[in-house]
Order: structure tokens, then sequence, then C-alpha cells
């Protein structure tokens, strides 16, 4: 079967008006999640997809990769704002990667190159006042949930990275989710994250009952089908702890998700200090780049512009 004719992921499923939701969650902090999310995007953007990527992090890490942050005009809307009300399109800015860095020296100033079809909602600092205001303002949890009911563009997808906990900033993005939207944990199998995968899958299981006991509206149905193991060991970069990790995590999750395996990279390391994926700087078979494309396949974007 050639590529073109396999189905295409249903991007409005249920003939509703608002994207696919894809969210990179684990409730632990530093296992590609963000790494997951800007490759992620960037592919499908590649393969002919609308995306948009919300920054829910404090940390900002996807918003400074793709150059969503530094020099955004003065009064910019940020995620922050989008949860109080502004419009999405006043919140959201081109991904960009940096080209070549500013030099004070010689007086030239930083050159980006935009990414087509990639857009960022960049992330704020604020966004840590959230759980005090949602306590006092019971509806400002269902910002997303509203967001996603009133919109109206032509966006495909859009990938959300999320921070390591299940605040109510967190429960907020993932109201809306149904069963066809994903939540895609990565767990790094060079860390300790096989038991942080299960916390994961228990804290998504109470916050599901505590959100629907009473709805009798639509149902939070974040959903989990497939599993990234990411940095796996390659021969030029053998772990047996790390083969281990991937052998009992097949034991234990192998029959019910579909495991994907994305290389351990030294290019992908480098994303964040370069200010830019991967795509922009790794060559085209770099094995990050290969992984992803893989996932994407398997997550059921197939590629709109074939070469
Ligand atoms: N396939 C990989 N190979 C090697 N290193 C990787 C791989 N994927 C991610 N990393 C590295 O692991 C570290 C954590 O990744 P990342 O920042 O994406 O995690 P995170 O879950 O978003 O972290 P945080 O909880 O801080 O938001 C980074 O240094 C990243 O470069
Ligand atoms: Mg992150």
């Amino acid at each position: 079967m050639s590529k073109s004719t396999l189905p295409r992921r249903d991007t409005r499923p249920g003939g509703r008006n608002w994207p696919l939701l894809l969210a990179t969650l684990i409730i632990t902090g530093g296992s590609a999640k963000t790494s997951s999310i800007v490759m992620l995007a960037v592919t499908l953007a590649l393969r002919g997809y609308k995306v948009r990527v919300f920054d829910f992090d404090h940390q900002r890490s996807a918003s400074h990769i793709f150059c969503a942050m530094d020099e955004l005009p003065a009064g910019h809307g940020t995620i922050y704002d989008l949860a109080h009300g502004a419009a999405l399109d006043e919140c959201s800015v081109p991904a960009r990667y940096l080209v070549a860095p500013a030099d004070p020296e010689a007086g030239t100033e930083a050159e980006y190159e935009e990414i087509e079809n990639l857009s960022v909602v960049p992330g704020s600092r604020e966004v840590k006042n959230f759980d005090t205001e949602s306590a006092l303002d019971g509806m400002l949890q269902n910002w997303f949930r509203e967001l996603c009911d009133s919109y109206e563009g032509d966006d495909d997808v859009w990938l959300l990275d999320l921070p390591a906990s299940l605040s109510k900033w967190v429960v907020s993005a993932l109201i809306p989710f149904q069963e066809e939207d994903e939540v895609v944990p990565p767990a790094l199998v060079t860390s300790k994250e096989e038991t942080d995968l299960k916390a994961t899958f228990e804290e998504l299981a109470d916050m599901r009952a505590n959100l629907n006991r009473h709805s009798r509206r639509r149902k939070t149905e974040p959903t989990i089908r497939h599993i990234l193991m990411c940095g796996t060991p390659t021969p030029g970069r053998p772990d047996s702890e790390g083969d281990r990790t991937v052998e009992s995590m097949k034991a234990t999750y192998g029959d019910s998700f579909e495991l994907h395996r994305v290389r351990w990279s030294t290019v992908i390391r480098q994303q964040h200090r370069r200010q830019a994926p991967v795509h922009a700087f790794g060559a085209s078979n770099a094995a990050p780049i290969e992984d992803y494309n893989k996932i994407a396949t398997a997550l059921g974007f197939v590629d709109q512009n074939p070469a």
C-alpha cells in the first residue's frame, strides 16, 4: 500500500469544531516531554498538518526552542492571557528557529527562520498563579474546554507540552480530552521512569473519576494508546540498564499499548541550546527524525506531502 492510500488521521473526530488534541505527560521531570512535543510538532507540520503547540510549562522550554519567547512584542499574549480570555490569535506566534544569534559586537540582530504550518502559544511564568486563582473562581478551570468549544479556525492538531504534575492547571488542559485524543507518556529508559509511568496511570484514572463523577456533559477521557521509550541504547551507546528497562516495559505494557523506541541521540540534546528543532540542524536522516517519523505514522498522521 502506498503512503498516500493510508487512512489520514481524523483531525476533527466526531465532526467536532476543534482539532485533535495530543499531550505529552508523565509525572516525572526531565523525561523527554518537551523533546517529544517539539519533534512531533515539526514532523507533523512537515507532513502537511496545521499544528499549534501550547506551552503549559512555566519553564517555557518549548517556547524557547521555537523562539516564541524572546523578542515577543511588548504586551503580546501568552498562554496565561489566553486562559484569562484573550483571543487565540493574540496569544500565538509563528514557530521559528535561530539561524544566526545576535552579535552585539558586530551590531547584528538575531536571524530567525519561520517553520511553515506551525504556531506556538508561548508559555508564561504566571501560570503558577492559576491554581490559587481557580480555587477562588471555579469557572476558570474550564477555560481550555471553552476555547475548544468556541474555536473556528482550521488547525488540524493541537500539541500540549505539559509540566510534570496533575495540578489544577494541567487538569484544565486535559478536561476537553475525548477518547480520540491522546495522552502520550514519554519515559527516558535511562532513568527511574518506569515506576513514574505507573503513578501517571493511577493519577489519570483518579482525575477521570473525579471529573466525571458528577458530569452529565461530555466526559473527560484522556486516553493512552502509545508509550514512548526515549533514549534507548544504540550500538554506539550501549547501556545494559537501559536494555533491561526496555525489556521490562515491554513485559509490563507491551500487550496493552503500542511501545515506540526513540534512540539515544546527542543531537536531540542540542535543541534547547541551539533554539532549533533537530530538523533545522541535524542531518535529514538523524536518528530522532527517523524515530519520530515512525511515531507520527503510528499515530495515524500519514504524510500528506510524500516525496
Ligand atoms: N532520545 C533522546 N536521547 C538523548 N537525550 C534525550 C532524548 N530525549 C530527551 N533527551 C534529553 O533528556 C532531557 C530531558 O528532556 P526534556 O527537556 O524533553 O524533558 P521534559 O520531560 O520536557 O523535562 P521537564 O520536566 O523539565 O519539562 C534533555 O536534556 C533532553 O535533551
Ligand atoms: Mg519540558
